[in-house]
């Protein structure tokens, strides 16, 4: 039911999200780590997380609140990262690359997820992640 509400609500602010993808599409747009995204970037990027916009399997292995799913994918709101330092450099990289040699589960995530993400969706859905981080 939680997951029934958050899907209704990511499809809701998808719809005003249409133009968020311009914003991701270009060399400025992979901003330095500690910034902040237009709200309409980060809830594309929360779209694509859970399956809602451009077939995103994020939510299937890192579960529908980003807590992880044992064996399947770890934790993307806590401050420990596995493979890396968690900066929105670091989640471009390994959402468009995958973890061929997970360091804890059991088998690898695809470039991607599994999917066909553009350069655009990538930074969307690292800058939704990138804000999943706990507050300092
Ligand atoms: C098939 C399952 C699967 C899917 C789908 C998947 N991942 Fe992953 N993800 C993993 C695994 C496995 C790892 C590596 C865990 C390890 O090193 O033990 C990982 C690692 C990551 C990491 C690095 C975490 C860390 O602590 O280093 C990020 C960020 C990430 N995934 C984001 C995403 C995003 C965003 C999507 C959707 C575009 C996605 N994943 C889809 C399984 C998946």
């Amino acid at each position: 039911m939680r997951l029934l509400i958050a899907t209704a609500t990511a499809a809701a602010i998808a719809a005003a999200a249409g133009s968020a993808a311009g914003f991701a599409a270009g060399p400025a747009a992979i901003a330095p780590a500690d910034t902040t995204f237009p709200p309409a970037v980060v809830a594309l990027g929360d779209s694509i997380f859970h399956g809602i916009a451009a077939g995103g399997l994020c939510f299937t292995c890192h579960g529908p609140r980003a807590k992880g799913i044992p064996s399947l994918g770890p934790d993307l709101t806590d401050a420990q990262w596995l493979n890396g330092d968690g900066s929105y450099e670091f989640l471009v990289k390994t959402i468009t690359t995958g973890v061929p040699k997970p360091k804890q589960a059991a088998t690898p995530m695809l470039p991607m997820g599994g999917v066909n993400l553009s350069a655009a969706q990538v930074r969307a859905v690292a800058a939704y992640v990138y804000t999943l981080r706990p507050k300092r």
